[in-house]
């Protein structure tokens, strides 16, 4: 007997809040659910090759609404406060948490490139002095 565990895929977190916006009945609107769309809280296609699909959505007045920046609401697309308790919170934390793994290891990587400039700057300094005192004596 094999077992294997499907994990849901995890959206990103692009805000730790709800998105305020005007909102008119009449229009369709679609909701990102994957996190990736640089057009928030909106879809613009960002979750091609996904499995993560956009939430077609209607109002039915014209009003303020919060929608979901987490996305974890159950009640998606709109907020439910899901980003203020332990799941949102949790979440946040492990967004947090990745940030600060992916600038420190961009950190480190720049940390050695600089190493590695500075290395070769010091050979081709000692190159050139050498050459400018060497060839001279063999002309
Ligand atoms: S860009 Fe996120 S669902 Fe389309």
């Amino acid at each position: 007997m094999s077992t294997t565990t499907e994990t849901a895929p995890v959206p990103d977190l692009p805000r730790a809040a709800p998105y305020p916006v005007d909102l008119e009945p009449g229009k369709d609107y679609y909701w990102c659910s994957c996190g990736k769309s640089q057009n928030q809280p909106f879809c613009d296609g960002s979750h091609k090759g996904s499995s993560f699909k956009p939430v077609k959505f209607t109002v039915d007045e014209a009003k303020k609404y919060f929608l979901c920046g987490c996305k974890l609401a159950e009640s998606a697309p709109f907020c439910d406060g899901t980003h203020r308790k332990e799941k949102g919170l949790k979440r946040y934390n492990e967004f947090l948490l990745k940030a600060n793994q992916d600038l420190k290891e961009k950190y480190d990587r720049e940390a050695k490139l600089r190493k590695l400039m500075t290395a070769s700057t010091v050979v081709a300094v000692v190159a050139i002095a050498v050459y400018h005192i060497v060839v001279p004596y063999h002309k």
